[in-house]
């Protein structure tokens, strides 16, 4: 039995947007391992129902927790909303979510409180970030839009084309007319098209991505839990696990991160 604050981070997205989230854990806890599930094979989980990604992430959490974790980040906007108290009842583990910390960032930021928000259709229809937004401060203006093809355009390694320009302007149309100044990318893979959404919204919106939010956050709960790994790893371990083919995951992820990954195909 591995003592807990010797075990790895736990991360699960459906795809490559996870990684986001683990390129920040990495930044901003560099002697921490990290095992990574994405699930390739049932992507996207924006369309589906949320008992059904519901299922999904109970399966890899349970998937995760047989590789000697010691904390779970759902790093998937979708999941979060579709059940993270389920996932906190059903481990023992700490269970974070990307919504709540990017909530907290987008509040600090807001001068005019006209806030945007984009997500996956599951995301926007669950309306878990507007009821968190405004619970914490009624009477702001808040608007979401699902942009659902946005997760293929960078499942796809699709972002630098003028058809995903073309899809930008017309999704984003909606928050240029109602004069937001903070636009929340509620999905994790929208950080990887963060320069069109940037350009295409206008240099005066400012962009919260919730990755960056939540690796703060795990850092906080590692050092409250007495978590950090005792050891100062100079090359941690990073594991990555996927439902479907590794190819083109390995592909983004190598491309994105700059060392070659090498994924391992699981069915769970
Ligand atoms: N990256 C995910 C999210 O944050 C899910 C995208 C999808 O599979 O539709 O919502």
């Amino acid at each position: 039995m591995v003592h807990s604050a010797y075990r790895a981070i736990g991360i699960l997205d459906s795809g490559v947007g996870g990684l986001t989230v683990f390129q920040e854990l990495t930044r901003q806890l560099p002697h921490e391992q990290i095992v990574y599930f994405g699930d390739t094979a049932r992507m996207p989980y924006g369309p589906r129902p949320d008992e059904e990604v519901r299922r999904f992430a109970l399966q890899i959490i349970d998937f995760l927790q047989n590789q000697e974790i010691k904390l779970v980040v759902v790093a998937c906007n979708t999941a979060t909303a579709a059940g993270l108290s389920s996932y906190r009842e059903q481990s023992a583990l700490p269970v974070l979510g990307v919504i709540e910390p990017g909530v907290r960032a987008a509040l600090a930021q807001t001068g005019n409180g006209r806030v945007g928000i984009i997500g996956t259709a599951g995301t926007v229809r669950s309306s878990a970030y507007e009821k968190a937004l405004q619970g914490a401060r009624p009477g702001l203006h808040v608007i979401a839009r699902p942009c659902p093809l946005f997760v293929l355009l960078v499942e796809n390694d699709l972002v630098d084309t003028p058809e995903a320009e073309k899809v930008a302007v017309e999704y984003l149309a909606p928050f240029n007319r109602a004069s937001i100044d903070t636009l929340i990318l509620g999905c994790t893979h929208y950080p990887l098209m963060a320069g069109l959404i940037q350009k295409t919204v206008g240099p005066g919106v400012k962009l919260i991505n919730s990755a960056r939010e939540i690796a703060g956050e795990v850092k906080e709960i590692l050092t409250e839990q007495q978590l950090h790994h005792p050891l100062r790893l100079a090359e941690p371990g990073y594991r990555f696990f996927v439902s479907g083919n590794p190819g083109s995951f390995e592909e983004i992820a190598s491309k994105m991160l700059h060392r070659r990954i090498k994924a391992y195909q699981v069915t769970l």
